[in-house]
C-alpha cells in the first residue's frame, strides 16, 4: 500500500520533473559540474539555498588566523562543499519521514519508444527519494552513489549524481562499451542522517580521541589528546607544529613535563547519539541500500553510428575519469594507462626513490609492490605492522621505495612521537629530481573533524609540493584520492563516504593547475564490481599500480 503511494505520484513527478528539466535547461550555464557549481552560479534562484553556515561553530577547535589568501581560500573551499540543506531532526525523531530506499525508485530518463544508445551518449536516470510512508520527500541533500555496470564484461563506470533539492535527483553516466549496461543507485545516507553527521562535526570532533603516554624515569602516565582538545580544569600541553602550525594538544599529565611524551595512539570512539538517530545508520534499512528501478535497469548500447550525434546530457559536462572493461582500468582524464608486469614494474622503477607518505590505502601501494617484485626486500625496522615506517630495497635494480605514515590526528596502534612526522616538513627534506617519486594519500583520519582542519592540512603540503618541485621540477607527485567504503555504524559516524566525499572535492581543488598527478581511487571504487572497501582489494589495486607507473613510465607497460 504504501510503496503505492509514491509510486502514484509517480506521473505527477514526471510531469513536475519534466517542468524541473526544462527549468534546468533554461537556468543553468555551461560547465555545470557538481550541484555545488550550479549553487554557485545561480544563487539567486528560487530552489532552497545550501546550508550556509548553521552548523559553523567549532567551540573548542582553535584555528589559528590564516594569511588572506588561505583565508579566502578556505572560505571558497566551504562554500564550494556546503552541503544542500538537510531537514532539521523533529524531536523525538521518527523514521517515517524519512528517506527510505525501499520506498525510492529510479528509472531511465529519455527512454521514449524505440530510443536506441549508443557509445558515447549520455544516459540520464531520474532517481525519486520517498519517505518510510511511501510519500515523496521534497528536500534534497541525500547521499547518493550511482554506476553503470556489465559484470561479465568486467565493465564498469561511475555516474555523477545531480541533486534538485526537491527529493529528484538525476544520474548521468558516459557510455563507453557496447552490449548491456545495468544502472545501479546506491542511498549511502538518508539527508537525515548528513544533519547529524555535521552537528557531530560541530559537537564532537574528538568522538575519536587519541591517547598519549608520558614517561619519566619510572614514572608514566597516560592522557588524551586531540587536535579538538575540550577545555577542562586540567591544563593542556600544546604540540602545535612550529613549521606547518598544525595544532595537536593533550592534557598535561599532572607533576610531569610536556617534553615526557613518549607515544601516540588510538584512544576510542565515544558514541554519543540518541537511540533513535542510531537508526538513521542501519546498513540493513537506510544506510548504503540498493535503490530500485521502478522499470528497466538495463540498456543495450550499440556501436557508434555514421552521421549520428551523441546525446548529451544538459547537467553534467565532465566525464568520468575512466573506466572498466574486461577488468582494467581506462583513463578518460587525457592519460594513458598502461598494463604492468612484474618484469615491466621492476623497468620502470629501476634506479629510482619512491617515497609514499600517508595513511593505510597508500600502504597497499608499498605492500603491494613488495608482495609482487621478486628482488624488492623489505629492510626490517622492527615497526609495526600497522604502523611502519617502512624500506624496501632492490639492490640489483638499484630501487629505494620507502612508506610513512601522515602526521596526526592518525588513528593508530602505539608510535613513538619521535615517528610522528607531517607529510608537508617531509616534503622539506626530499632533495628531489627525475629519479624522485612522491606518492602520497591524506583523507581516512579526518573524518571526525570540521573540514577546516584539512583544508589547513592541504595548503600546508600545498606548499611544500611547491617547494619542491620549485627546486626539482622534474619531481614527480602522485596524489591517491580517498575512495567509498563498508559502511558500518561506527565508521558512518567517524569516516563516512559523505565526508570522504567533500575531502575528495577539497583535494583535487587545492591541486587544480598544479603539476601532480592523480589516482583517482573515488571513482576506482566506484565504479568496479567488488564491494566498497576502505582498503580496496588486490584486483583494484593492482589497476591503480598500472595508473601510478603510467604517470613514471608513460612509453612502458607490459
Ligand atoms: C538565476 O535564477 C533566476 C530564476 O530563479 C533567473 O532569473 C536568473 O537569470 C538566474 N541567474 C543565472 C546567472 O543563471
Ligand atoms: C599553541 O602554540 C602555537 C605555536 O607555538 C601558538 O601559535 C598557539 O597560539 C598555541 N595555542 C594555544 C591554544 O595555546
Ligand atoms: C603530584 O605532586 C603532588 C604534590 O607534590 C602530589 O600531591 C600528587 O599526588 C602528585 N600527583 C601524581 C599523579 O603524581
Amino acid at each position: 500500500m504504501k510503496v503505492r503511494a509514491c509510486h502514484k505520484a509517480e506521473i505527477k513527478y514526471t510531469a513536475l520533473f519534466l517542468f524541473l528539466a526544462l527549468a534546468v535547461l533554461i537556468f543553468v550555464l555551461h560547465n555545470i559540474e557538481t550541484l555545488e557549481v550550479w549553487y554557485k552560479v545561480n544563487s539567486s534562484s528560487s530552489l532552497p539555498k545550501p546550508t550556509t553556515n548553521r552548523h559553523r561553530r567549532h567551540e573548542f577547535c582553535t584555528f589559528e588566523p590564516l594569511s588572506p589568501e588561505d583565508a579566502q581560500e578556505e572560505r571558497l573551499l566551504l562554500e564550494s562543499t556546503a552541503w544542500p540543506e538537510t531537514p532539521l531532526l523533529p524531536s523525538p525523531l521518527s523514521l517515517e519521514e524519512t528517506s527510505d530506499p525501499a520506498h525510492s525508485t529510479f528509472i531511465i530518463t529519455l527512454g521514449k519508444e524505440g530510443r536506441q544508445w549508443q557509445i558515447g551518449d549520455q544516459l540520464e536516470v531520474t532517481i525519486k527519494i520517498c519517505d518510510f510512508q511511501g510519500r515523496p520527500k521534497k528536500t534534497g541533500g541525500d547521499v547518493l552513489l550511482a554506476r553503470l555496470h556489465n559484470v561479465g564484461l568486467g565493465a564498469g563506470v561511475a555516474g555523477k549524481v545531480v541533486d534538485h533539492l526537491n527529493g529528484i535527483y538525476t544520474a548521468v553516466f558516459s557510455l563507453l562499451w557496447e552490449g548491456s549496461a545495468q544502472v545501479e543507485v546506491t542511498l549511502v545516507h538518508p539527508s537525515e542522517a548528513v544533519t547529524v553527521l555535521q552537528r557531530l562535526s560541530v559537537e564532537q570532533p574528538d568522538r575519536i580521541y587519541f591517547n598519549s603516554v608520558f614517561r619519566s624515569g619510572h614514572r608514566s602516565q597516560t592522557t588524551a589528546c586531540n587536535v579538538c582538545l575540550r577545555p577542562t580544569q586540567q591544563p593542556q600541553c600544546n604540540y602545535t607544529d612550529v613549521r606547518t602550525g598544525e595544532p595537536w594538544f593533550c592534557y598535561k599529565p599532572q607533576n610531569m613535563s610536556c617534553n615526557a611524551r613518549i607515544t601516540h595512539s588510538m584512544g576510542q570512539f565515544k558514541q554519543n547519539l540518541k537511540a533513535e538517530e542510531e537508526k538513521l545508520f542501519d546498513s540493513r534499512v537506510n544506510m548504503k541500500v540498493h535503490i530500485r528501478a521502478s522499470g528497466p535497469a538495463d540498456i543495450t548500447v550499440l556501436p557508434k553510428m555514421e552521421g549520428q550525434p551523441n546525446v548529451e546530457s544538459s547537467l553534467v559536462k565532465s566525464g568520468p575519469a575512466g573506466y572498466y572493461y574486461q577488468g582494467v582500468w581506462h583513463a578518460l582524464d587525457g592519460s594513458t594507462v598502461h598494463e604492468f608486469n612484474t618484469v615491466t614494474i621492476t623497468q620502470c622503477l629501476k634506479g629510482k626513490v619512491v617515497y609514499m607518505f600517508g595513511d593505510s590505502t597508500v600502504r597497499q601501494f608499498f605492500e603491494y609492490l613488495n608482495t609482487e617484485l621478486p628482488d624488492l626486500k623489505e629492510f626490517d625496522l622492527h615497526n609495526e605492522r600497522k604502523a611502519g615506517p617502512f624500506i624496501s630495497l632492490d639492490y640489483k635494480n638499484n630501487i629505494f621505495v620507502k612508506y610513512r605514515f601522515h602526521g596526526p590526528p592518525i588513528r593508530i596502534v602505539p608510535v613513538p612521537t619521535s615517528e610522528l612526522r607531517y607529510i608537508a616538513n617531509e616534503l622539506d627534506g626530499i632533495t628531489g629530481g627525475s629519479n624522485t617519486v612522491v606518492i602520497f594519500c591524506i583523507w581516512a583520519h579526518f573524518g571526525t573533524f570540521p573540514m577546516e582542519i584539512y583544508i589547513r592540512r592541504l595548503q600546508n603540503i600545498r606548499r611544500a609540493v611547491v617547494r619542491l618541485q620549485d627546486r626539482a621540477p622534474d619531481t614527480l607527485i602522485i596524489i591517491r584520492t580517498g575512495n567509498p567504503k563498508e559502511l558500518t555504524p561506527i565508521v558512518a559516524l567517524t569516516n563516512s563516504d559523505w565526508h570522504s566525499y567533500q575531502a575528495d572535492k577539497v583535494l583535487r581543488a587545492m591541486f587544480k593547475g598544479l603539476n601532480v598527478n592523480f589516482v583517482n581511487a573515488w571513482e576506482m571504487t566506484l565504479a568496479h564490481h567488488l564491494p566498497h572497501d576502505l582498503h580496496p582489494k588486490p584486483p583494484i589495486i593492482k589497476n591503480m599500480i598500472n595508473v601510478i607507473m603510467s604517470y613514471m613510465c608513460p612509453q612502458k607497460g607490459g
